[in-house]
């Protein structure tokens, strides 16, 4: 029975996953570590609602658990040291150097994960793969760690996370399935099961799924890869419905009801952003092209190209719609992060929409419920399209919508917050400058309702 727990990463994953553990599992100790202190210090805040992860219900759950048998700590070597179990839960982001650069996976914080464990290890331990890694990765590892020379004994399992942000809470209580990956051998199998036995005690059996180590690994990119490709596949509709008078929105209910093809992940929009969607389906193009598989690259990297020419032509749109020059004209933003109910902005399509605009000198107001001033900034000049300071000029950003809003001659939805849908759309309409256009990036608001009074309205895919 495991009594000790570490999880390396307190990030997007680590944190929500081992809450839940923590909450469900009373009778284990969970340490998440991380090497971020600011992180750490802001899981450890004594007012639970200033956590730095925004996820509906996730600070009820840190609250239940939090030093009852969950922990926060910078203290990494302590932590590996004590647990029967790690969990590696660390960054895999696209290599920006080197061989693979802008394609695989990074994996120099996997690796270090690894040495650390090797180093400090004196008992032996289960470690287990949570972030999403290329496969054959658990060889590396398993390499690594058993080049230490201290005679301990390590078992490598891979048991990658499917939760969405916005619904993290609601995916780890109730998952579609558990996967564990591990080896065949009988110190394999007891090491699967010291796994299968923690989810057990909220995930029922048969949705705990076994298979061996590679399975595992490929089966996250091969998830990650389907439900980006069905955004891809409804976008890909959208544009050839506004030219053909079909309404893409028609479209995925008549197909949605096929059993087959199930209504699920068929909304179209101004395109996917977060953080793994392009960075696994990159990792799965390189492992494929390094196999020489090249058509199999060919067909996944389409989703991706796919993907880019949606927000490119989503910005090209306004332009063209505001009579070909958005030039020192305002643009209301309402939305960054990339999905509503989360406070994450990596890959947002609002970045590249709003690069796009600046570029031809538009004025932009930002408004997001959750995201910081601070992170928006940050987005635009990590892209390094123009110096600070003309991004910082270019763009503003504010707490108040309806300023937001006021004056502007077009307003771009970019997320699908709920609270857009029950603002006082007149008073936003007579605060505009005329004609006043909204372009509907996630076909969020009621057409009917704005064309009455007097915007333009144009949502995408009709
Ligand atoms: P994240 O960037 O939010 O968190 C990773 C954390 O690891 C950071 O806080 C970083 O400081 C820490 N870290 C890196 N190296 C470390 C080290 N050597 N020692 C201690 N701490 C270290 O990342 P995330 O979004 O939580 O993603 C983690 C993994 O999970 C990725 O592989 C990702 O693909 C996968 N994943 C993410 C999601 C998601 O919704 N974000 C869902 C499923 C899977
Ligand atoms: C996604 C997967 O859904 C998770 O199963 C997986 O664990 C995770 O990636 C990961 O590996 O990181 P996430 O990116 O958090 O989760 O959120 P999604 O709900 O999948 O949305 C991704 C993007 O696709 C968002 O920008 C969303 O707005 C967009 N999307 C989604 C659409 O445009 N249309 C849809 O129908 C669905």
């Amino acid at each position: 029975m495991i009594k000790n727990i570490c999880c390396i990463g307190a990030g997007y994953v680590g944190g929500p996953t081992m809450a839940i553990i923590a909450q469900k599992c009373p009778g284990i100790k969970v340490t998440v570590v991380d090497l971020n202190e600011k992180r750490i210090a802001d899981w450890n805040d004594p007012n639970v609602e200033n956590i730095p992860i925004y996820e509906p219900g996730l600070s009820d759950v840190v609250a239940e658990a939090r030093g009852r048998n969950l922990f926060f700590s910078t203290e990494v070597d302590k932590a590996i040291e004590e647990a029967e179990m790690i969990f590696i839960s660390v960054n895999t982001p696209t290599k920006t150097y080197g061989v693979g650069k802008g394609m695989a996976a990074d994996l120099k914080y996997i690796e270090l994960c690894a040495r650390q464990i090797a180093r400090v290890a004196k008992t032996n331990k289960i470690v287990v793969e949570k972030s999403t890694l290329p496969v054959r990765t658990a060889s590396a590892i398993k390499s690594i760690l058993d080049h230490t020379g201290n005679g301990v004994q390590f078992q490598i399992l891979s048991n990658p996370e499917f939760l969405a942000e916005g619904t993290a809470v609601e995916d780890l209580l109730a998952p579609d399935r558990v996967l564990i990956g591990g080896d065949s051998s009988e110190e394999g199998q007891k090491a699967i099961q010291a796994l299968v036995d923690i989810y057990a005690n909220w995930v029922p059996k048969e949705q705990i799924l076994t298979t061996n180590v590679w399975s595992s690994e490929l089966s996250k990119l091969t998830a990650n890869a389907f439900l980006a490709q069905r955004v891809s596949s409804i976008n890909a509709m959208s544009e050839l419905c506004e030219r053909t008078g079909a309404d893409v929105n028609e479209v995925a209910r008549a197909i949605g009801m096929d059993s087959r093809i199930g209504p699920k992940f068929l909304k179209s929009s101004v395109g996917f952003g977060g953080s793994c969607f392009q960075k696994d389906i990159l990792n799965l193009v390189y492992i494929a092209k390094s196999y020489g598989l090249n058509e199999v690259a060919d067909y996944w990297e389409q989703v991706i190209i796919m993907n880019d020419h949606q927000k490119r032509r989503f910005a090209k749109n306004i332009i063209k719609t505001l009579y070909n020059t958005v030039s020192g004209k305002k643009i209301a933003f309402l939305g960054w992060a990339f999905k509503k109910d989360t406070n994450d902005t990596r890959e947002s399509a609002a970045i590249y929409v709003a690069d796009d605009l600046l570029s031809e000198q538009a004025h932009i107001a930002v408004y997001d419920p959750k995201v910081s001033e601070n992170q928006i900034y940050f987005d635009l000049n990590y892209l390094e399209s123009r110096s600070e300071l003309e991004n910082k000029k270019g763009l503003e950003v504010l707490t108040d919508p309806y300023e937001v809003c006021k004056d502007a001659h077009a307003i771009a939805v970019l997320t699908e917050w709920d609270e857009f849908k029950t603002y006082d759309w007149q008073k936003i309409y007579n605060q505009m400058q005329k004609p006043a256009f909204v372009f509907d990036g996630r076909n969020l608001l009621n057409k009917k309702e704005l064309e009455q009074i007097g915007f333009v309205y144009q949502a995408i895919g009709s």
